[in-house]
């Protein structure tokens, strides 16, 4: 089920995010977090941070699952997804650094590291709250539009649009990595709840296309449509065609 919000401007944006995450760690501390990264959640974390220093929020007994990483880059790479969440969220809470996951992306053995994070993900049990951004392709994690979708934690070559719509952050296109490892469809899908997010007039073609388009694998992000607990949080340009 669907249950879909539109807000108007950014700070609203980022305040309904961060007040669902914020509520649910309220009501479960040890809620276990599937996070994102990309620009859509940036000012959602700088929301958590300031709840969190307002002594609102705790993530002291909470644990942190995150969607994917790119492979090649080091840790400390500045475009690493682990080094984001490092940056953007973690170094600025009281999360224990150990309860928060990325997936291994620099091991040299990728196959190895999706296996193990796939494991990981069994391990830690249903997640509580998954939060997504959409890609202008249709992607959740770095699942690409395609032929069929994969469940697990899997090995991803990076769609071309992809690349390009990442290269922003890269010296240049050449430096953006080819492959990616994320969590598949099937685990996303098994977060208790999902809190997808959009915002920007260059979204609101996928929004409508994932929210009320046919459910396929040329749009990963319509799978959507199949899960009972789905809050979409959209400002007013992002949600313009639905
Ligand atoms: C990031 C991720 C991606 C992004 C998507 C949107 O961990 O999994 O699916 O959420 O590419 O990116 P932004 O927010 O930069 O538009």
């Amino acid at each position: 089920m669907l249950n879909i919000i539109k807000v108007k401007g950014e700070q609203l944006f980022n305040e309904t995010g961060a007040g669902i995450i914020a509520s649910l760690l309220q009501s479960n501390p040890r809620a276990v977090l599937g996070l994102a990264t990309g620009s859509t959640p940036v000012g959602v974390y700088q929301k958590l941070i300031e709840l969190y220093r307002d002594g609102v929020v705790s993530f002291k007994q909470a644990s942190s699952y995150n969607l994917d990483e790119y492979i090649g880059l080091a840790e400390d790479h500045p475009e690493s997804y682990r080094r984001f969440m490092n940056e953007k969220l973690f170094n600025h809470i009281d999360i224990p650094l150990e309860s928060t996951h990325v997936p291994a992306g620099n091991t040299g053995d990728p196959t190895q590291a999706a296996t193990d994070y796939t494991r990981l993900l069994e391990k830690a049990g249903q997640l509580d709250l998954q939060l997504l951004g959409l890609g202008h392709n249709g992607h959740i994690g770095f699942n690409e539009p395609g032929e069929e979708l994969q469940g697990p934690t899997h090995i991803v070559e990076l769609d071309e649009r992809t690349r390009q719509a990442n290269a922003r952050f890269f010296p240049s296109i050449e430096e953006v990595p080819t492959h990616a490892i994320t969590m598949g469809i099937g685990s996303i899908l098994q977060a208790k709840q999902i809190l997808l997010m959009a915002k920007g007039e260059d979204k609101a073609e996928i929004v409508a296309r994932a929210l009320k388009g046919p459910i396929t694998t040329k749009c990963p992000a319509s799978f959507l449509q199949t899960h009972p607990n789905v809050v979409v949080v959209l400002d007013q340009a992002a949600g313009g065609l639905i």
